[in-house]
């Protein structure tokens, strides 16, 4: 009778709440939100619906893996489940941690040219402050200290992407993270995701006719259940001019640090 019940309520082939096996770590801006919407389209994966912050959040972290896989939505055996958290990919304290949770846990990390994540990064800043009724300085103010690009700003330091990128791999190997381009993704999704379903080791299942490109929003939408889905407002915003000059200082001061992170990775990315 015990062994029925618990049949019942799924502890057996049913439905039930797992942890991840695959997570996205960041890139904060990079696309994050529709790498997962669109990963989700696969019948084999199960995405958490918020960002769950475990590794990065002491108070989370502290609530231990049963909290965490509380977040998570039921699956099925065979299916996998996968979060998105931007945050953990700056965090000092989360590749330590997932490894110590599940050191064959798989990562994904989707990166975008720097200068354009930098300045999607203050948009989002700029306009959650102005939703709050406050003001923000102009970008310029922020990045250029004595004339020169600060290097302790908060948006600058999330697009040096090797020495994030480094701490990550102190803890996992190279084959357990794969880094998605985010530029192409914008372009067309199809190739990328169809990429990450080989690493994850999934039947290929996405197709092209699950995506259209919308006019109005300028991004490609998702076609799912007959329905015809876009990213909400907050994705895609517009973003506040960059002055030609500024926009190339920040390129001379992305283009070492880049050529790190391709060395790192081993391929290159069409950055300014
Ligand atoms: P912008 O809003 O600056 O254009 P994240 O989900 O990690 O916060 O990333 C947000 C970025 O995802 C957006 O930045 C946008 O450029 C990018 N993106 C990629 N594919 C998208 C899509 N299909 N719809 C909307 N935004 C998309």
């Amino acid at each position: 009778q015990a062994q029925l019940s618990s049949c019942l309520q799924g502890g057996g082939g049913g439905p039930t709440q797992r942890l991840p096996g695959a997570i996205i770590i960041g890139v904060r801006k990079g696309g994050t939100r529709a790498l997962l919407e669109m990963l989700n389209v696969h019948p084999d994966i199960r995405a958490a619906k918020s960002e769950v912050h475990f590794f990065n959040r002491d108070q989370n972290y502290q609530r231990g893996p049963s909290w965490y896989r509380a977040q998570m939505p039921e699956s099925l055996p065979g299916q996998l489940t996968v979060e998105k958290t931007p945050g953990y990919f700056s965090s000092q304290v989360a590749p330590e941690r997932a490894r110590a949770l599940n050191a064959s846990l798989r990562l994904l990390l989707i990166v975008r040219d720097p200068v354009e994540r930098l300045v999607s990064d203050y948009t989002q800043v700029l306009s959650n402050r102005r939703e709050r009724g406050k003001g923000y300085p102009p970008l310029e103010r922020l990045l250029i200290r004595e004339g020169r690009v600060d290097p302790s700003y908060k948006a600058v330091q999330r697009s040096v992407y090797h020495l994030q990128l480094a701490a990550w791999l102190r803890c996992f190997p190279p084959g357990q993270i794969h880094v998605v381009d985010g530029d192409a993704l914008i372009r067309d999704p199809f190739p990328e995701l169809r990429r990450v379903e080989g690493f994850l080791s999934l039947a290929p299942a996405i197709a092209p006719s699950d995506f259209r490109f919308n006019h109005t929003k300028g991004f490609f939408c998702l076609e799912s259940g007959g329905r015809h889905r876009c990213l909400d407002e907050s994705k895609g915003r517009p973003h506040p001019p960059v002055r030609p000059a500024v926009r190339q200082r920040l390129c001379r001061h992305f283009r070492e640090h880049n050529r790190r992170f391709f060395e790192m990775v081993g391929r290159s990315f069409d950055w300014c």
